[in-house]
């Protein structure tokens, strides 16, 4: 596999239109309902491949196609796996350092979703809270700082700067989600600020995924299949566990800071160890669910 599978890097054209349809036919849900079929049937490479041959028999069609399933499956994991986790890690680390947003969120869950089950997709609906710590998530610690660059099509001016045709943009996606304008207090992690009076979210306040996910016709294709992810990964975690600094291998208390490190993709420095189950239950709750997706034991609870 060569860096060819990155549809990232390939130039505007009729390969990347290729790779990004087939992209969303498979991984994006939110973005067209039209393709939920095909997704169910086509969950996995293999189902994708079978299909593929079902359809095109053994033609250079069916290589043409098998390529592009292979390329967007590889990019889905390359590009997938350490943004999010890195969103994550912002998020429990924001925990431990904000232990009353945390309580807020498990009180709403405790509300919704109650003691006896996991929080599913369909709870969000009614946690306008969980759904503002995910927006802060996005913006407090930005998992890109600066985004891909990006080329401009046509001479534009800009605040009476002239940007000729071609010139590279590197967008300062950090500065624009720490811009105490539209973020008071833009260090602070603070889900409130996304709430309007009535306790739902605040369409007047910038919504930081319309930055942090990049912009234009290359903007994440995968923002939908990530703000799925880390939504219920913060419902569940908050439900089950209480989130706190942890101690480090000597037993003393870990020193929490908001400070990140990396380059393209950014992480937080430290991240929190101290998860422990909110009740017996919970701890029930996550055994049977890591059962039930038959992963192993991946825990002691
Ligand atoms: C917190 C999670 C994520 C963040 C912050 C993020 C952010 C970004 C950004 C800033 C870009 C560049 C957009 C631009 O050119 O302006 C990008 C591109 C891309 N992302 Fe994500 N991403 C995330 C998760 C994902 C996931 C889960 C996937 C796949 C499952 C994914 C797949 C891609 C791909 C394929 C591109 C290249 C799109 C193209 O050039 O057509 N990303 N992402």
């Amino acid at each position: 596999m060569s860096w060819n599978y990155n549809f990232g890097v390939i130039p505007y054209g009729p390969w990347w239109r290729a790779h990004r349809r087939m992209f969303h036919q498979h991984f994006n849900q939110v973005a067209a309902d039209e393709f939920r079929p095909v997704q169910l049937q086509e969950a996995r490479l293999v189902d994708m491949s079978v299909n593929i041959r079902a359809k095109f028999g053994d033609s250079e069609e069916a290589r043409y196609q098998e390529e592009i399933a292979k390329n967007v499956t590889g990019i889905a994991y390359a590009a997938g796996a350490d943004t999010t986790t890195s969103a994550v890690e912002s998020f429990l680390l924001a925990m431990a350092l904000f232990p009353a947003v945390q309580k807020r969120a498990q009180a709403e869950l405790d509300r919704v979703v109650g003691p006896t089950r996991l929080p599913e997709y369909k709870d969000l609906d009614n946690m306008p809270y969980i759904r503002a710590v995910v927006l802060e998530s996005m913006r407090w610690m930005p998992v890109l700082s600066f985004g891909l660059p990006h080329a401009v099509i046509a001479d534009d001016m800009y605040e009476g700067y002239f940007i000729p045709k071609g010139a590279m943009i590197v967008a300062n996606q950090w500065a624009m989600l720490h811009n105490p304008e539209d973020y008071p207090q833009p260090e602070q992690f603070k889900p409130e600020r996304y709430l309007g009076p009535d306790g739902e979210i605040d369409a007047s306040v910038r919504d930081p995924t319309t930055i942090s996910f990049g912009f234009g016709r290359r903007i994440c294709v995968g923002r939908h299949f990530s703000n799925n992810t880390l939504s219920i990964c913060i419902a569940s975690t908050l439900h089950a566990f209480n989130i706190s600094a942890g101690v480090d291998v000597d037993g003393s208390p870990i020193e929490l800071s908001a400070e990140m490190k990396g380059a393209l993709v950014a992480n937080p420095r430290e991240v929190p160890t101290g998860l422990v189950p909110r009740s017996e239950t919970a701890a029930r709750l996550v055994r049977e669910a890591v059962t039930d997706l038959d992963v192993g034991p991946l825990m002691s609870l």
